[in-house]
């Protein structure tokens, strides 16, 4: 078993129906010039009647299987991050299913949008303690389900969409994986929370029993805004400084896809130019858990990331939860062995 994770294939799924800026303020009171100026977004995909995020997250899966050239019997190990699941006992198990990974264990990691970046360190840890050594880690997430459609607050900012990356043990110099930094702050929960309903049925005489749903997104987006242009460059700068990397070094900066705003403040902080700033918030929003991985997967294809390129990436939303890693992108087949940074 090799000592590095290799991040070899990257694809994404997404719904046909895109719904813009204009649509939505048919629906309630906003309007373009509002989101894009203060978020970027200008369009997001919302999945309709019949699709569910095991049907999204299995495409993307398949997908990566089938761009990594591996078969289904060769993956070890199936992590889903969502916060939105088909079933709460767990949707990876069914993907796993739905691919005939038979030998694959699954399971969801819930880490609302640092969950993408958590789900592929902890991937990371399997395949680096030798217990796997293949890997499909999936970003997935429907928050369509969970916005209230009239709260223009937070209904503009959403987004429905799937992405997975094929990873493997392999030697050091293909290692792609250079390191991480994982955050947490319970404290801080009631920013941004999707919170059991309390509600309840009766039961027995004087007593009743609570009563499963949950409510709708709710967000003090103001807060949640101070938090990720604090946080985000501090995680940033910790995981330079341990990795002993410059900000120069980096090729492209990959960050949840959250607000414009703070993709151009954490760029300008370390003076990172702009075009190596990785964005797709125009036509996607926020989609949470995928966010890192789709951009990934359309910077792949369209030629922007190529094999070997360093990159800084950070999560951060509900939780409160916020990460980073350094990637070096491998690509399909393996990739050139680059040298290490510092
Ligand atoms: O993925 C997890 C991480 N999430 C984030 O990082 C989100 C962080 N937060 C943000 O991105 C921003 O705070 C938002 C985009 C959510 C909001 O932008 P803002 O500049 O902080 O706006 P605000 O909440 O301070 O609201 C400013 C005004 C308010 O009106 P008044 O009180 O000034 O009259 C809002 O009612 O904008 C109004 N407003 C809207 N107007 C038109 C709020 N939402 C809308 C809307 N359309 N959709």
């Amino acid at each position: 078993m090799g000592a590095g994770i290799a991040l070899v294939g990257s694809v994404s799924a997404l719904q046909p129906v895109s719904v813009c800026n204009e649509q939505l303020s048919s629906r309630v009171d906003t309007n373009d010039a509002w989101i894009r100026s203060r978020t970027g977004i200008a369009a997001r995909r919302i999945a309709g009647p019949g699709e569910t995020l095991t049907s999204l997250a299995t495409a993307a899966a398949q997908a990566a299987l089938e761009q990594a050239g591996w078969d289904a019997e060769d993956l070890d190990l199936i992590l889903l991050a969502t916060s939105s699941p088909d079933d709460l006992f767990g949707t990876a198990p069914r993907v796993q299913g739905a691919i005939g990974a038979r030998q694959a264990a699954a399971f969801d990691l819930t880490a609302a949008c640092s969950g993408f970046l958590f789900a592929l360190i902890t991937a990371g840890q399997y395949i680096r303690g030798g217990t796997v050594g293949r890997a499909l880690v999936i970003g997935a997430d429907q928050l369509s389900r969970w916005i209230d459609w009239d709260d223009r607050s937070t209904c503009v900012l959403f987004g429905d969409g799937a992405a997975a990356v094929a990873v493997e043990a392999c030697e050091e110099p293909r290692n792609g994986l250079l390191g991480f930094k994982m955050h947490s702050d319970g404290r801080r929960a009631d920013c941004l929370s999707l919170r059991q309903r309390d509600d309840h049925v009766p039961l027995l005489e004087g007593h009743s029993s609570q009563k499963g749903g949950f409510e709708t997104i709710h967000m003090n987006g103001q807060e949640v805004y101070k938090f990720a242009v604090r946080e985000v460059p501090a995680v940033l700068q910790e995981l330079l400084n341990s990795t002993g990397t410059t900000a120069e070094q980096l090729d492209w900066l990959l960050l949840h896809q959250a607000n414009q705003r703070i993709l151009d403040a954490v760029a300008d902080r370390f003076a990172i130019p702009h075009e190596r700033v990785l964005s797709n918030l125009a036509r996607y929003g926020n989609t949470s858990a995928a966010t890192i991985p789709l951009m990934l997967d359309e910077a792949v294809r369209d030629g922007r990331v190529r094999p070997g390129d360093l990159i800084a990436s950070s999560g951060f939303g509900a939780g409160l939860s916020w990460g980073a890693a350094l990637l070096r992108w491998g690509g399909p087949g393996g990739a050139r062995a680059p040298a290490a940074p510092g």
